[in-house]
């Protein structure tokens, strides 16, 4: 089965998880997309739902579809959020970011009572790292900033390149206005104390490891889907 069809697949499965009723965050990215063409077919049925994005691309894409949505301020708790990951470990610390949306993924799964990540299986990891982690950083004072991240990550033994993601010859611009630095650091045997090193410098607004948020994960392999909880 190819990427795409593992993608639809728990997409479908993840689906089936939404009550009527539920308060959402929709997530952001290729998997998330398959998750929101699944929960339209749902709405189509008559499932109520108020969808949280947790970007633009995912509120374009759910007004196209008629997925019904809010904002966090009107509904600032919501019931379930199901985003993908660029990576996850067995204790369901996560990756993200591979698309630019981590502030407001975060922010969304932290507002939420669970959340659940829909993945195909390539992405379990037994440590993370091995895909750069996305940082998020304020524009001013950009090199400090840059600086201030290789010092954190080498005090914790973490080398590795620093890249500021572009689009063609501009850099990306997040949905909050913000850059994102890409850090291939490698292994990461203690993300807990990556990220707390990453939120002491001031001009990181947040960074792609979500520590402590997923609940439960459906990865999808060639035998179907897994259901994943923490160990
Ligand atoms: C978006 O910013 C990311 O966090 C995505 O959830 C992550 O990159 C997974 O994307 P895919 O489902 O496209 O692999």
């Amino acid at each position: 089965m190819d990427a795409a069809a593992l993608k639809k697949e728990v997409g479908r499965a993840a689906a089936v998880q939404v009550e009527s009723g539920m308060r959402l965050g929709i997530g952001t990215g290729s998997t998330a997309e398959a998750f929101v063409r699944a929960l339209a077919v749902r709405i189509g049925e008559g499932l109520r739902i108020v969808g949280v994005p947790t970007s633009e691309r995912t509120a374009a894409l759910c007004r196209e579809l008629g997925v019904p949505l809010s904002t966090l301020e009107e509904v600032p708790e919501l019931d379930l959020t199901i985003d993908g990951a660029d990576e996850m470990d067995a204790q369901l610390r996560l990756v993200k970011g591979g698309g630019g949306a981590l502030l407001r993924e975060k922010i969304v799964a932290a507002a939420s009572a669970r959340m659940l990540v829909i993945a195909d299986a390539s992405k379990k990891v037994e440590t993370l790292g091995a895909f750069p982690l996305p940082i998020e950083v304020n524009g001013f004072g950009i090199v400090s900033s840059l600086i201030a991240i290789e010092k954190a990550g080498s005090l914790l033994g973490l080398t590795g390149s620093l890249a500021l993601r572009k689009i063609g010859e501009s850099p990306f611009v997040t949905d909050g206005g913000h850059l994102i630095v890409d850090a291939s650091f490698g292994r990461i045997p203690d993300p807990e104390a990556l990220s707390a090193a990453l939120h002491a410098i001031p001009g990181v607004v947040e960074h792609g490891l979500f520590l402590g948020l997923a609940n439960a994960a459906l990865l999808a392999g060639p035998n179907g889907i897994e259901h994943v909880e923490p160990r």
